[in-house]
């Protein structure tokens, strides 16, 4: 997204800050030794998924996947599916390809970066089925919600890397971010909601449970989940 400074500059507004966690000797490890069989340098050149994998089967991203558990299940119980994360975060990366290793996955490609310009430089157009947004940071402060990711040019970016019958998946603990979300949906014709709930933690919506949703639940916390459908083809 893009700001214009008090002088008139444009400035990236970004969903995330980079925060310095310290990786531990084993995760700084397998950045090493297991990106290259998982990681997937950022370039200016769009992906062939086809290549990546070594086959061709319909390709689920994850978006901010955190520490990588909830992926590296649902890529382990999804074989015949393509799974691919991008996550900002160096040890949640580094844990992720830990968790791949162990599993002995060669269904997941992961790429460390900005997810938005991931999507628009890196994922070619029409090229998904699937997309899961869980737990993205709430920026509860007012003043910081324009860093939240779901926002109108980002649906729009979305919805134009998902193929015909796409699905985008989101899930939050947060009241006033579950309103945003129902706000921005339904100012855009770009999407239907196919499912909606809310609950206490027991029902989430087609995937198990991740490590900030544990987090909000320990805190009293409510969970949304929507499934919404690719309604109309942009480009
Ligand atoms: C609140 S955490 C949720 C992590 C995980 N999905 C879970 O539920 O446990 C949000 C994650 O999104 C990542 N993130 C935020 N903006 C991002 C972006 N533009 N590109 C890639 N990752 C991003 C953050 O680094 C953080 O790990």
């Amino acid at each position: 997204m893009i700001a214009r400074t008090d002088n008139g500059r444009r400035r990236t507004i970004r969903s995330f800050v980079r925060r310095t966690g310290r990786l531990t000797a084993s995760q700084q490890r397998a950045l090493k030794e297991l990106w290259p069989e998982f990681g997937v340098d950022t370039g200016p050149e769009l992906l062939d998924f086809d290549a990546l994998f070594g086959r061709s089967a319909p390709v689920v991203l994850e978006i901010g996947f955190g520490n990588g558990d909830t992926l590296v299940q649902q890529a382990a119980e999804n074989a015949h599916l393509n799974f691919l994360g991008i996550e900002v975060h160096e040890p949640g990366v580094g844990h992720c390809l830990l968790k791949a290793h162990d599993a002995g996955l060669s269904n997941l490609r992961l790429i460390k970066h900005d997810a938005v310009e991931v999507l628009q430089h890196q994922i070619p157009k029409a090229s998904l089925g699937r997309v899961n947004i869980y737990f993205p940071d709430p920026w509860p402060k007012k003043r910081h919600h324009k860093r939240r990711m779901i926002q109108p040019e980002f649906l729009q970016l979305i919805n134009s890397r998902l193929g015909v019958d796409g699905a985008l998946h989101i899930a939050t603990d947060w009241a006033n971010y579950a309103e945003h979300i129902d706000d921005v949906f339904s100012q855009s014709d770009l999407f239907s909601c196919a499912e909606q709930q809310e609950h206490d933690g027991s029902r989430p919506l087609d995937r198990p449970r991740t490590k900030f949703e544990q987090r909000g639940l320990r805190k009293g916390h409510r969970i949304w989940d929507w499934r919404y459908k690719k309604a109309t083809q942009n480009d």
